[in-house]
């Protein structure tokens, strides 16, 4: 398992050479820019927005471009070091998606893309727990995984040696967790990877929401 500090470690190890790779991806990625574009119309004027695990912060600069006023945090520093020379107009913070630094009910949707990749089964179970105790009745939740029951143990990565696993997931395992948390309305879009432009594995998107009473999610 990839505890806390070996994660922060490896980003902080390879923070620059992941921004100059994966800054501009969602260009060359359709399908990201149709979920994310559906994610800020579902979201209309929900606030505050945060975009969890957000690396360099290419998913947070596309939300703000689509009129999302957004922030974003992650666990390693040198990480959010490139987010805010990147984007200086957004605002980046450290912290820990297992051990979420908000109040209860505070926050109007969240974005995680890839953030869950390091984690086990039951951290994936945990920061979902803390997901949901922080957003809002009726508050958003969109993230990505890769698809599959394999665990990668890498010791390189953007050449840089390094020593760290990447998890795959079983949509049921993803589901049947966000469903007894208490997430409603979850939709699972997968997708077949794109090639040449990302590591060949099958992608998904998940929506969910923490449902307010009586209230479900208007669809698009
Ligand atoms: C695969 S990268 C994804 C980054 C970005 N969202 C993207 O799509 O490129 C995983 C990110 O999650 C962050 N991360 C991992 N564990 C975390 C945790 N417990 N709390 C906050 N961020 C975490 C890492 O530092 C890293 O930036």
């Amino acid at each position: 398992m990839a505890e806390r500090n070996k994660i922060e470690r490896m980003y902080d190890t390879v923070a620059k050479e992941y921004s100059e790779t994966f800054s501009s991806e969602h260009e060359k990625k359709p399908k990201d820019q149709e979920i994310l574009r559906r994610f800020a119309m579902e979201l209309g004027d929900k606030n505050p927005v945060w975009d969890f695990g957000c690396g360099p912060g290419q998913t947070t600069q596309y939300l703000q471009d689509l009129g999302i006023e957004i922030s974003g945090m992650d666990l390693s520093e040198r990480i959010i070091e490139q987010a805010r020379t990147i984007h200086p107009g957004i605002n980046f913070r450290k912290g820990n998606l297992l051990e979420l630094e908000f109040e209860d009910d505070s926050i109007g949707g969240i974005v995680a893309f890839y953030a869950i990749v390091h984690f086990t089964e039951e951290q994936v179970e945990i920061a979902f727990r803390e997901a949901f105790r922080v957003l809002q009745p009726g508050g958003l939740f969109l993230f990505t995984y890769h698809i599959g029951e394999e665990t990668i143990a890498l010791e390189a990565f953007l050449g840089k040696k390094i020593d760290i696993d990447f998890m795959f997931f079983n949509t049921d395992f993803i589901y049947n967790c966000l469903k007894e948390i208490g997430f409603k309305g979850i939709e699972t879009i997968e997708r077949e990877p794109y090639p040449g432009v990302e590591y060949q594995s099958r992608r998904a998107y998940v929506f969910a929401e923490k449902q307010a009473c009586n209230n479900p999610r208007k669809r698009h």
